[in-house]
Order: C-alpha cells, then structure tokens, then sequence
C-alpha cells in the first residue's frame, strides 16, 4: 500500500510543516490515528514566518476557530431541545457551552505573552503568502455570534469573495438566535410576550422590550418557583460573560502586540473592537436584574 500525500494547498509554496508528520500510510492508522485524524491534524500547521512565536499563535487560532465550531453545534442543539419543549436538556446543553467557552477563553493565556516584535513578522508572512487576512474572515465566529442573537449584516463584508460562505452566512443571518427559542419557550409556557418579539425578521437587531424583561424580573425574584427557567436564565448568564471575556482578551492581546494601527476597515483596530464589548447578549435577563427587589 502506497504513502498518501500531503494536501498540495498545505505546503504549495505555503511554509514548511512544524513537525514532520512522515509519509502517510492507510496501513499504519491506528484506531486513536482513525478515529481523531490525528495523521492529517498534524499536516495542518504550516507557518510563514521565521518568527518563534507563530507555532503558538497558529495552533491557539486553530483550536479556537475548532471551539467557534463546536459552540455553533452546541448552541443549535440546545435550539432544537428548546423547541421540542425539553428545557431541562436544553439547559445541559447551554450549561456544556458555557464550559466550553471557559475552555476557549484559556487559549489566551498560550499566546498572552506575544510582543510586537514576534507578531509583525507573522502578519507580514500571511499577507505574502495566503493574502490580505482578518479574523472577520471567521464565518464560523459569525454564525456562534448571530446565534448568540448579535445580528447585523455588515458581519457578511468580509466575505464577498466567498459567495458561498457568504450565502450560507446570510442564511445564519436570517435563523432565529438563541434567545429567539428562549423567547419562543416562554410563550408556549404561558408567559406574555410581545407578538412582535416572536414573529420579526430575525436578521435584524432585536428590540428589548419590558414584556420580556417582567418575565425574566419574576424568574430572578422568585429563583426557587421558577427553578427551571432560573437555571436556564444563569447558564445563559454564563455564555454571555465568557463571551465577553473572550472578546475582553482579544481586545488586551490586539492591544499588547498591535497597538493602534489600522485594522481590515481602515480604522483603529483596537477603536473597532472595543464598542464590540458592550453587545452583550441576552439583554432582558441583565436588565431585569436591576428591577429585582
Ligand atoms: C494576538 C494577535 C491578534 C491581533 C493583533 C488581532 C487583531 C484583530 C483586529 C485589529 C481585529 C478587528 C478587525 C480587523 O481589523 O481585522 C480583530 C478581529 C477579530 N479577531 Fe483578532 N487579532 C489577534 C488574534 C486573534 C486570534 C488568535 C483569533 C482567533 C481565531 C482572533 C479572532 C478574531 C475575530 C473572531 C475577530 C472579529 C471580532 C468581532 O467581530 O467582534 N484574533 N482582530
């Protein structure tokens, strides 16, 4: 049985491997090598620059581009637990997310250490060989944000020249979040809410409104009457404060390694980011918070 080659798009002109995986060969796969591609995930680091930080920046972005996409699988089951009325496993679901994004947020202590010196040559390299990059290229971050309910077209920019990527985002785009199903879920259940937050267009922003907000105050002043919904509501409290931990960390790493200078629209990268803090998802469960006696 003949070796197997390596993707040509791995390592046509595009850096050298960092680690020699050898030849792949069908009759030496294991059951742990068949099962996890551990042969071809090692074949998927290929660095472009001399830079001695980039295997840790390479590797930390890989595997949270794996958590974006493992938080999208997840968000979308707790959404279809939520419509089949099965709140108590929606809630494991949202509560494993939450784990999860724990999880991705301790990426960031694998390349909190990065300077200046060692990411300019990184940028510089991914400029040259793969193109003109930015994480906004991340679909896949797009989706887990539009599931979070943070809806706005202009995350479909960056990908215009991926129509397809950009179609299927278009779709997220227009798909109710999270929320949306936990909204739906109170209404089956009896709680008034607006017709007009259960039947919108999805792909725009959605609008509080102090309907909602008196359902989640009666949840958070009575925890024990409304376990169920109580524990929904933290483990959605949990989601959206690792998230914004995440987006905390990035901001302090651009800051650290990037400083000031113009990001992918043109303007302060780090002046882009940082209003990006405050669209925090959920936004009835926190202020009913306030309504609390
Ligand atoms: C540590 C060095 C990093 C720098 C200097 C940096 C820089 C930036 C900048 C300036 C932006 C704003 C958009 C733009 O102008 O391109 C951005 C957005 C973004 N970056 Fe990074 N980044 C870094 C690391 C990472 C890593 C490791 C990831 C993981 C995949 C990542 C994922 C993202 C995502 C998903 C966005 C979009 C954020 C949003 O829309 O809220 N970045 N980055």
């Amino acid at each position: 049985m003949g070796s197997v080659q390596l993707p040509q798009d791995t390592l046509d002109g595009k850096g050298t491997l960092l680690n020699d995986p050898g030849p792949r060969d069908p009759d030496e796969e294991t059951p742990y090598s068949s099962y996890l591609r551990s042969e071809v995930l090692h074949t998927l680091q290929a660095p472009v620059s001399d830079s001695p930080a980039e295997p840790a920046f390479l590797v930390n972005a890989q595997v949270m581009e794996l958590y974006f996409g493992l938080i999208v699988h997840e968000l979308r089951t707790a959404q279809g637990e939520l419509r089949s009325g099965l709140l108590g496993r929606a809630t494991a679901t949202l509560r494993r997310t939450a784990a999860h994004f724990r999880s991705l947020n301790g990426t960031w202590s694998s390349i909190s250490w990065l300077t200046p010196v060692e990411l300019t040559p990184i940028l510089r390299g991914i400029g040259e060989v793969h193109g003109r990059d930015s994480a906004l290229q991340s679909w896949m971050f797009r989706w887990m944000v539009f599931l979070l309910g943070i809806k706005s077209p202009d995350g479909l920019v960056p990908l215009e020249s991926t129509p397809t990527r950009r179609s299927r985002l278009r779709e997220a785009l227009g798909e109710p979040s999270i929320y949306d199903d936990v909204l739906g879920l109170f209404a089956r259940s009896g709680h008034p809410v607006p017709a007009d937050c259960l039947q919108r267009d999805f792909a725009a922003p959605y609008v509080p409104h102090p309907e909602v907000g008196e359902v989640w105050r009666a949840v958070y002043q009575a925890p024990a009457e409304h376990a169920e919904l109580f524990a929904l509501g933290e483990a959605m409290a949990d989601i959206a404060e690792e998230f914004t931990t995440w987006k905390y960390r990035h901001l302090m790493s651009v800051r650290r390694t990037f400083g000031n200078r113009n990001g992918y629209y043109g303007e302060p990268g780090v002046a882009w980011l940082s209003p990006t803090l405050d669209e925090i998802p959920f936004p009835e469960m926190w202020t009913a918070r306030a309504e609390v006696e």
